[in-house]
């Protein structure tokens, strides 16, 4: 497969979970490449993650806010891409403060496509989420699926991609979409469900199950998809979107119980609280486009992928420790509710 040879990236919102993994794959496999990163340092942005890059050649941080139309238009003069993986992500948070997620996911992402446009970028790679599907009873969402986003993130989301599709359709902006699973692995903030049981699990709390645990996800290990990220920059067909995910289903329960055994937590302590509101019980890709198209496909199983978080967590409680502070603790107590109360 032919691949575009880009010389200078603008990644934004690379100081969170997926971003970093992906700055520091490129670093490894393409070090010709120049890289900024612009990143707005809220909760989930964090220095730590790419303290490794610091100060080596070909790289620089910028702190800075995405729908900050000034400061991307300067960055976005610099390079010939930019990958976006900026973003309010967390779905618990949108409901507690959905206008964050607007201002973020769609208006920034719209910044930030009205600046590769003026600037004829190569391409515009917007890291967008399987969510946009919505909730799928039956078979797997296909990228050619009408969008059913059913959360403030989620819609946000969804916004931010379509208003990104309207550039690609008025003004011919080289748009590639990857529309990711659901991550796991080292450096994500404890709050989605695998950081969250596995920190819990270490400080010996309870693993807090939404409704009877049984909503099924596809967890990817977060290598496998940035790998994805980069096969759809590199061998992506500009107008097109790339499911990235394992086709496989885990539920709720089956989350709690890899953690229960891989930390040696008494099992007692998984525990049943109040259901997210508007839950979405499924989601599930049909990942054979990538496969075919780009010759991707995720190579970590989600008990090696668990094995090897579990260890990076025990490991790196330095790094983790830090973050579940009075803030942290606030969100829990709102978010957090017991079950009996439904
Ligand atoms: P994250 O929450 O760990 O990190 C988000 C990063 O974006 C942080 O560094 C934060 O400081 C930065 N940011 C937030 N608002 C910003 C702004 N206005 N300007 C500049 N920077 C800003 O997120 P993640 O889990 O690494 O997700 C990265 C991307 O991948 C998101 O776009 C998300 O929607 C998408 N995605 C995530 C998952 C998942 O399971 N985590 C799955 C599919 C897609
Ligand atoms: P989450 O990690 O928030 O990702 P998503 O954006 O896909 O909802 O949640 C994954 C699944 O785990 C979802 O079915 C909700 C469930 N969950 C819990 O049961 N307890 C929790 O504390 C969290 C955060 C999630």
């Amino acid at each position: 497969m032919k691949e575009r040879r880009l010389k200078r990236l603008l990644v934004c919102g690379a100081a969170g979970f997926i971003g970093s993994h992906f700055v520091k794959l490129l670093r490894r496999t393409r070090p010709e490449i120049e890289i900024t990163v612009l990143d707005k340092l809220t909760y989930a942005g964090n220095p730590a993650n790419l303290a490794e890059l610091e100060k080596t050649a070909g790289y620089r941080f910028v702190r800075g806010d995405i729908a900050d139309g000034e400061m991307v238009d300067h960055l976005a003069g610099q390079v010939d891409a930019i990958v976006n993986f900026a973003a309010e992500t967390h779905v618990d948070r949108s409901l507690l403060d959905p206008f964050a997620f607007v201002v973020t996911d769609v208006l920034g992402t719209g910044v930030l496509a009205e600046a590769a446009r003026k600037h004829g970028h190569e391409v515009f790679l917007l890291v967008s989420t399987d969510e946009v599907y919505g909730d799928v009873a039956e078979g797997r969402s296909q990228e050619t699926d009408a969008f059913r986003p059913r959360s403030p993130y989620s819609a946000s989301k969804a916004g931010g991609e379509l208003l990104a599709w309207s550039y690609q359709v008025s003004h011919g902006l080289p748009l590639i979409v990857t529309r990711g699973s659901n991550n796991y692995g080292p450096n994500q903030f404890p709050e989605k469900i695998v950081p969250l049981f596995i920190t819990n699990a270490l400080d010996g709390m309870e693993l807090p199950i939404y409704g009877d645990g049984s909503a099924v996800r596809d967890y990817i290990y977060v290598e496998d998809h940035c790998r994805g990220i980069d096969a759809a920059l590199h061998r992506g067909a500009p107008g097109e979107a790339y499911n990235l995910g394992t086709g496989t289903e885990t539920s709720g329960n089956e989350v709690a119980a890899a953690v229960v055994e891989l930390t040696g937590l008494d099992g007692a302590k998984v525990g049943r609280v109040m259901d997210r509101a508007g839950h979405d019980y499924r989601y599930a890709l049909d990942v054979r486009k990538a496969a075919e198209e780009l010759g991707w496909s995720a190579e970590v199983g989600f008990r090696e992928g668990m094995e090897r978080t579990v260890r990076w967590y025990r490991e790196n409680e330095s790094w983790w420790r830090p973050l579940r502070n009075g803030e942290y603790w606030d969100f829990y107590k709102l978010n957090y509710r017991p079950a009996e109360v439904q």
